[in-house]
């Protein structure tokens, strides 16, 4: 779809029109039995949505509550598109123009974001492609070019990122994924190194390979590198996303439908690519590198198998106890690698656990965090703001206990509680720099459409991590 700034009132088009307070009343386009309507529907619901016939098109008028905090305000009107735009595309509109009266352009920006992300279709496979809106008109007197620009570049990387995970494994598996990576860091002149099976059997990552064991196809690791002429932290940020192609649970076999939607398992190494990416295209004022290991999980012949032990990148042994806690097993690797950058700060990205689902739902991100406490409080800011929000799990000293193994130096799983928790735990016992660990496992697919986020994969992180990425000077990240 495509987004441009549009000058003038009057158009040859449909018009939507937000309208949140009454200061801007007197500058309505409306009759007066239109504006009485109005008035009544507002009363009755802040946020309806009202259409005057305009032949041969049609005013749409989309109230939203300016009394609202502005962040559930946003999020309200991000909501509010998604609505509409299923209104839009079932009435045929394709090209529409939207304006305001009182509208900031804060308001303007997230009902756009609300169009743009609802209006993603995953139909490449279809025959018969679905019904979008091909075209929409902002006013140029409530947003600038510039920001709209920048707005833009996040959209599409979401776009682009929800694309990579809603690919099933036979057309993505780790060495396609690892290509398309590269091809996209040529394109924007990001440094992008793809370690190839040998490189990662040279470097010992023995939960990588473990994992990759039973499957016909190699692992990648991809390592992406964004550094800004002048980043306001020397020390990159490194980010780790989990990266499995598929998760079929190994030997330890997923039963029934639990499998289902198991392609999804890669969206963190999809959705830090994306941020990667993202902040490179808009030229944050940052230093970053992104740390990928992919690879499918299966039960092939040689496939790796409860009660193994493994001896991971660092050296630390590992006692596998169930072969479907194999995100943690990659993650370790990573995160252990990510010293070799010496990091301020790495933030994991993973669909690491069912446990994190089970606790919170799928409203957002469980989160935890090493000695990170301050960016871990920056990023629950930004988590409000965007809306992508995260709750902070204990990661208390008793937990670690439930890790230690009796034949190797942890285990890849504690007891059937706090899940989420013993497995950041596994995962922090290899980093070795301030740590925050992000279990996006409730958010990154939603089987049934969720408002603006569609159905299937939701890129659900990415204007979170970009939000932090555009703040976190604030942290003095040099000193
Ligand atoms: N990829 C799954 C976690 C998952 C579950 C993501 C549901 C998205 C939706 C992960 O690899 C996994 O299988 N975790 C196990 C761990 C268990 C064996 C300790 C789980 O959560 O059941
Ligand atoms: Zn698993
Ligand atoms: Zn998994």
């Amino acid at each position: 779809m495509e987004i441009k700034l549009y000058k003038g009132i009057e158009t040859p088009m449909d018009m939507v029109l937000l309208y949140g307070s009454e200061v801007a009343a007197k500058a309505m386009p409306l009759k007066k039995d239109e504006w009485a309507l109005l008035q009544e529907r507002k009363t009755a619901d802040a946020e309806s949505l009202l259409v005057f016939d305009r032949l041969p098109h049609h005013l749409y008028i989309q109230n939203y509550n300016s009394e609202l905090p502005s962040e559930s305000m946003w999020e309200h009107l991000r909501r509010s598109a998604a609505k509409l735009q299923q209104r839009l595309v079932d009435e045929g509109v394709r090209e529409v123009y939207l304006c305001g009266r009182g509208v900031i352009p804060e308001e303007m920006l997230a009902f756009v974001e609300g169009l743009h992300m609802a209006n993603y279709r995953f139909d490449r496979y279809k025959t018969k492609k679905d019904k979008s809106l091909d075209r929409i008109w902002v006013d140029e007197s409530i947003v600038s070019q510039s920001m709209l620009d920048e707005n833009l570049v996040l959209w599409r990387n979401i776009d682009r990122c929800r694309d990579w995970v809603n690919e099933p494994v036979m057309a993505l598996n780790a060495a396609r994924f690892a290509d398309e990576l590269k091809a996209r860091a040529d394109e924007l002149h990001v440094d992008c190194t793809v370690l190839g099976q040998k490189q990662i059997e040279a470097l010992k990552m023995g939960g990588l390979l473990a994992v990759n064991k039973g499957s016909v196809d190699e692992a990648r690791f991809v390592i992406l590198e964004y550094k800004a002429e002048q980043p306001v932290n020397e020390r990159p940020i490194a980010l780790v996303g989990k990266g499995v192609m598929y998760d079929t649970g190994g030997l330890n076999i997923k039963p029934d439908d639990y499998m289902q939607e198991m392609k999804s398992d890669m969206a963190g190494a999809a959705t830090m690519a994306s941020v990667l990416f993202a902040a490179a295209e808009n030229q944050l004022p940052v230093h970053i590198v992104a740390l990928l290991p992919l690879t499918d999980s299966r039960p092939g012949g040689n496939a790796y198998a409860a009660d193994d032990i493994l001896t991971m990148y660092d050296g630390t042994t590992v006692e596998v106890i169930n072969t479907d806690a194999e995100g943690r097993l990659l993650l370790a690797d990573a995160v252990a690698y990510s010293n070799r950058f010496n990091p301020c700060l790495i933030i994991d990205a993973a669909t690491l656990t069912g446990a994190a689902v089970r606790a919170i739902g799928t409203f957002g991100i469980a989160a935890m965090q090493q000695g990170a406490d301050n960016a871990m409080s920056l990023l629950k800011i930004v988590g409000n703001k965007v809306y992508e929000r995260l709750v902070e799990f204990p990661f208390w000293e008793e937990y670690d206990k439930l890790i230690e193994s009796e034949v190797a130096d942890i285990k890849n799983c504690g007891i059937a509680q706090a899940g989420a928790i013993t497995a950041g735990k596994f995962v922090a016992h290899f980093a070795k720099q301030p740590y925050i660990h992000l279990d996006i496992a409730g958010v990154a697919f939603f089987s049934k459409r969720e408002s603006f986020y569609g159905v299937g994969a939701s890129g659900y992180g990415i204007r979170l991590l970009y939000a932090f990425l555009q703040t976190c000077d604030v942290m003095n990240l040099n000193k």
